[in-house]
């Protein structure tokens, strides 16, 4: 596909200006695993991204056509953005995506909100973003690369009007199984908007196989499992697996001080005292992260080894989002009193066993954290991959620290020498949690020299890679086809 246009198509934009209390512009990235993972990708393609204007200060700095040229330091794709009302952003991106999409795809036990309305206002964002494709696209056959819960219906609504295109949708969160989705009323429109797609990737097999499922189930189609492929209303769409990563970070740490000094400059800014390991958990402040789990298993540890009391600290950094809704609002409150008890509880002193910090942090910073922590905990009660992971490896050139992960979030197909633990089961995680902190070096090291050759290898480009190889053939099929 030598020279295809490539076109990004996310809800989040990878780039966030936003002004400052002095009226100046911000420039903030996103904590957000697609984002960390397509922007490399959109980087070496020089693609279009198109993507949510969301900042407050998004429209200042582009141009009359709604773009601007990123990264700032290196231009060298355009984002172009789209405005949303204050009523398209309650209902598509509040509402149906995370209020619905987001707790059916997820098995975290809180119940989808299903309104009307916000359907209503999910299906018009679609075509919103539909008319921006067909807009920016500078031929009929495009490469669009359409990502996540945000544009189940995208896919179909580009067919329709470019139906020379390779639309890839990449699915980050995973699928449920076919019975937890009939609950959602507009599920075979769902699975229709999907099918519009040329190939649909999900992290795991897992996730691909529910989804084709859901297809069996609910529409009259043919599923042809020896070529992964589904057949519905005269088109063929491959379902495959493509386990997402990140870039292996050379220039990044060549940026970043020496683990060492990490190591005192994190100790010193949150106050971790010298005997103590630091244990560290960095994620968007989400219910489906199992931070509240962390928690219960931290006091667990306490309870069976009290010897460890004073021995551990536990760093949460949590950053905000979709902060008013009330599930997380709910959350937050819950993180914070938790942690006030156990603090009260088991600390002493200067010593808090657990310091939580609700911020924002860029990503400079958070693998500083990285590289000064002892431990990380990555235990989500569900995850389509979880890009923490594969990030805390590829900090670690010092070949040491210890990384404990979710049965339950992708990346435990790969990283198979983490210790791998199921969030729901306090006494297990605690005693994981036992065995990092008392792990000598030499284990340490042969479990994240492995764990490193991992991610290096299975990067994003990889990722990227077979998807688009996979769409090369489609294409080139087609062709023949035609002849
Ligand atoms: C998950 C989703 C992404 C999303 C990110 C951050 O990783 O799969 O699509 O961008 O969370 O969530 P937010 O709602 O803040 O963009």
């Amino acid at each position: 596909l030598p020279d295809a246009q490539v076109i990004v198509v996310s809800n989040r934009e990878p780039y966030i200006h936003n002004e400052d209390k002095n009226g100046d512009v911000e420039l903030v990235v996103p904590a957000s695993g697609l984002v960390s993972a397509l922007e490399p990708i959109t980087r070496a393609c020089a693609g279009t991204w198109i993507a949510y204007g969301g900042g407050s200060a998004d429209r200042q700095v582009v141009d009359g056509d709604d773009r601007v040229q990123v990264p700032p330091e290196n231009p060298s794709y355009a984002l172009r953005r789209v405005w949303l009302t204050e009523e398209e952003y309650q209902g598509y991106y509040l509402g149906f995506a995370n209020e619905g999409l987001w707790p059916l795809c997820h098995i975290a036990f809180t119940r989808p909100i299903f309104r009307e309305s916000d359907w209503e206002a999910y299906e018009a964002v679609n075509r919103k973003f539909a008319d921006t494709v067909v807009a920016e696209a500078r031929n009929e056959r495009p490469i669009v690369l359409v990502q996540d819960y945000h544009f189940a219906l995208l896919p179909r609504m580009i067919r329709e009007r470019l139906p020379e295109a390779i639309v890839i949708t990449f699915w980050h969160i995973p699928w449920p199984n076919s019975e937890v989705f009939s609950i959602c009323p507009w599920r075979e429109r769902i699975l229709d908007g999907l099918l519009g797609s040329s190939i649909i990737g999900f992290h795991t097999q897992f996730h691909a196989n529910n989804f084709t499922e859901s297809v069996d189930r609910f529409m009259e189609s043919r599923i042809e499992r020896a070529d992964a492929a589904v057949s519905y209303g005269g088109q063929t769409t491959l379902v495959h697996a493509y386990p997402i990563s990140i870039e292996w970070p050379v220039q990044l740490l060549k940026s970043l001080p020496p683990v060492e000094e990490c190591r005192a400059h994190i100790r010193e800014r949150f106050g971790i005292p010298a005997d103590a390991k630091l244990c560290v958990g960095v994620e968007r402040l989400d219910y489906t992260k199992g931070i509240l789990d962390r928690f219960h298993a931290l006091e667990e540890l306490f309870i069976r080894y009290p010897e460890m009391i004073g021995k551990a600290v536990f760093l949460q950094i949590a950053a905000p989002s979709r902060g008013t809704l009330p599930a997380y609002k709910h959350l937050h409150e819950e993180c914070q009193r938790l942690a006030e008890e156990l603090n009260e509880r088991y600390g002493s002193g200067s010593y808090r066993p657990v310091v939580l910090v609700a911020e924002h942090h860029s990503q400079k910073d958070v693998y500083k954290i990285y590289r000064a922590a002892d431990i990380c905990l990555v235990t989500s009660l569900h995850d389509g991959m979880n890009l923490v992971a594969k990030e805390f490896v590829a900090a670690r050139d010092d070949e040491e620290g210890v990384l404990l992960l979710s049965t339950f979030a992708g990346a435990s197909r790969e990283l198979l020498e983490a210790l791998i633990v199921n969030p729901y089961d306090a006494a297990m995680m605690s005693e994981a949690m036992r065995q990092a902190l008392i792990m000598g070096p030499d284990e340490q090291r042969e479990r994240m020299r492995r764990m490193r050759e991992i991610v290096r290898d299975n990067n994003v480009y990889r990722w990227a890679g077979s998807m688009l190889l996979d769409a090369a053939r489609l294409r080139k099929r087609g062709e023949l086809d035609r002849v």
